[in-house]
């Protein structure tokens, strides 16, 4: 295990009606508050008028931000930090999935920048101040809420990047499972494909002794793959939404992967998809992961053993680490399959003319992935292999 320090300052609101708090967290940071959303989601569940009638009984001021689009733009984010600009916004309030929360922390941090936003998201510059912003969550996936994480595509040139500060975390999230009761079921599907992707990023790793680490991610994963199938049998069970809500939030805070550095390479792999061709991000996700599995296992095929045995309960007697290893790899995609998650680039409708373009995007800052560093031919393969 090697040298770590935890610190996650994010102040963890959760359950049912607690989207009352708000009242007593704005009033911390300020009164002149930008509301940022997506599409309208919130507006049709009664969200969006349960927020402003708070925000009301509070005295604050509220400006808007909307259709902050899913894979959030950085000509988006741009329009936010004029409005910060100009009005002197002193609290930013996401109500969202990953995508609004994402936008909103490249805009509270853009706020306090003097040059062009996309400096920070290409890290031509670091955040080093940012406005205050919590958020309320309305869809499990991306961990965005609990961390300083965010991603930002720049549409005009096809890029898609990952960046983040230590003044990116949220002051606060508020999570009450009522609230992502509409999620639609293909992204209740992604979101679960992501947060297990979180887990398999972490899992992938070079470092020994990490036993417990290894038992809470494994405890992550069998707990998303046994309460998946009855949520999406039942989209409004308060207990199912609670367990994956809770679990997408502990897979990307920090939690579990103290003392050694995942793999995060497929997640490269992916931005550099949905760069090129707008798709759901658990959507490539579920494609991807399994290609990149095979295309690494024999790197340490004890760590795919390890999850094929304690995750998917294969039986490893009689076989090699590698041969129990693939029969897992099996096993995820059965179960991505299962829940109807996509399998391939061409449910996207995504052929291999654009293969290259994919390459150059996920290369751009040089090899990548810390299990196993990939150039450009093995990412290609991993494509093609997903065609
Ligand atoms: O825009 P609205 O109308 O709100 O609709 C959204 C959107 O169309 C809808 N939705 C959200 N909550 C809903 C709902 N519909 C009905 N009821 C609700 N309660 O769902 C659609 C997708 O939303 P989005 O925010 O895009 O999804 P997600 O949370 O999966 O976020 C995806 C983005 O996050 C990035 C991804 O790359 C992608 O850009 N990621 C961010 C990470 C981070 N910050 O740590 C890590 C992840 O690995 C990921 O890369
Ligand atoms: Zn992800």
């Amino acid at each position: 295990m090697q040298n770590f320090t935890f610190w996650n300052p994010t102040k963890l609101i959760f359950g049912k009606g607690q989207l009352e708090q708000l009242k007593k967290e704005v009033p911390l940071y300020g009164k002149k508050v930008l509301l940022v959303y997506g599409g309208g989601s919130i507006k049709r569940s009664g969200l969006y008028d349960q927020v402003i009638a708070l925000l009301g009984e509070i005295g604050a001021e509220v400006f808007e931000l909307s259709g902050v689009e899913p894979n959030p733009r950085i000509s988006t984010a741009r329009k936010g930090v004029e409005i910060c600009k100009q009005e002197g916004i002193e609290f930013l309030l996401a109500v969202g999935g990953g995508s609004v929360i994402d936008c909103t922390k490249l805009i509270a941090a853009g706020a306090k920048y003097d040059g062009d936003s996309w400096d920070l998201v290409v890290k031509k510059a670091f955040a080093h101040e940012a406005l205050p912003f919590g958020t309320v969550l309305t869809l499990a996936a991306t961990g965005s809420e609990m961390n300083a994480g965010s991603v930002i595509t720049n549409w005009e040139t096809n890029e898609k990047y990952g960046w983040g500060s230590p003044v990116t975390f949220p002051k606060f999230s508020i999570l009450d499972p009522v609230n992502t009761f509409t999620v639609p079921r293909n992204q209740t599907i992604y979101g679960i494909v992501d947060m297990m992707s979180h887990v398999l990023e972490h899992y992938f790793h070079l470092e020994e002794n990490t036993d417990f680490q290894d038992r809470m991610c494994e405890s992550l994963l069998t707990t998303v793959m046994e309460t998946a199938p009855k949520l999406l049998a039942d989209l409004e069970n308060y207990q199912h939404r609670a367990t994956i809500l809770y679990s997408g939030t502990m897979a990307l805070n920090g939690i579990l992967n103290m003392g050694y550095r995942g793999d995060w390479a497929t997640h490269n792999l992916e931005h550099a998809v949905s760069a090129v061709y707008d798709i759901p991000h658990g959507g490539g996700l579920a494609i991807l992961f399994p290609h990149w599995m095979e295309h690494n296992l024999s790197i340490k095929p004890e760590r795919f053993q390890q999850l094929a045995v304690r995750v998917f309960g294969v039986d490893p007697k009689g076989k090699s680490a590698e041969e129990t290893g693939r029969v897992g790899i099996s096993k995820l995609r059965e179960f991505w399959n299962s829940i109807e998650a996509p399998a391939r680039l061409a449910d996207y409708d995504i052929d291999d003319s654009k293969l290259e373009l994919m390459a150059d995007r996920a290369m751009a800052n040089g090899e990548f992935g810390n299990f196993k560093k990939l150039n450009r031919e093995d990412c290609l393969a991993i494509y093609r292999a997903s065609l």
